[in-house]
């Protein structure tokens, strides 16, 4: 039940053998980003059904899909980042990965209590990443109204590290 526009826009996911590491396939959606007509239907779609006020994007894809997401609906987006880039941090979550750790953090005077957030990234892997975007905006007395991404690696169950969140994934691989 793909549309045709986000069937075409499937094509244009790149696969990349043993990337970051030996054995894992990464799947770049910069190409698909690259191409109007695939990015409009990308954005128009994670966008859809979605009641809220505000977009959180995930460093670093999250951002470019987020950005465009906000600006479709007439709410204003913030930058979920990778640590030691920001001034002033209102919120960090640190989160193992399969190999090693990582830290996500909330810019502040950002998030405002009682907002409805829609968590945007481009892959949900195993999951670690949205779960900790969700932690962040619920640190702020905001609510995640949805998270929504592009690719889904059904295989690696991180759909079920974000139970309680209502998740829409686009694609599936
Ligand atoms: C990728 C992807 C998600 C995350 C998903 O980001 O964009 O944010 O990994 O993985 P998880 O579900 O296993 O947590 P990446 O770490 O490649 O960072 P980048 O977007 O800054 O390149």
């Amino acid at each position: 039940e793909l549309d045709a526009e986000l069937r075409a826009a499937s094509g244009l996911v790149r696969e990349v053998p043993d990337f970051p590491e030996p054995g894992v396939l990464f799947r770049d959606i910069s190409p698909m980003l690259a191409d109007g007509r695939a990015l409009a239907a990308v954005v128009a779609a994670l966008g859809r059904g979605h009641d809220f006020d505000v977009v959180a994007g995930v460093e670093a894809r999250g951002f470019l899909l987020g950005a465009a997401v906000a600006q479709a609906h007439g709410t204003g987006v913030v930058g979920l980042r990778k640590p030691g880039k920001l001034p002033e941090v209102a919120h960090r979550v640190d989160y193992r990965l399969e190999y090693g750790s990582a830290s996500l953090e909330l810019p502040a005077g950002t998030l405002r209590a009682g907002q409805r957030v829609l968590v945007v990234d481009d892959v949900l892997a195993t999951g670690g990443t949205l779960n900790a975007a969700c932690e962040l905006v619920r640190s702020a007395g905001s609510e995640v109204a949805a998270a929504t991404v592009v690719l889904e690696l059904t295989a690696l169950g991180g759909r079920n590290k974000v139970p309680d969140v209502a998740l829409h994934a686009l694609l599936t691989a």
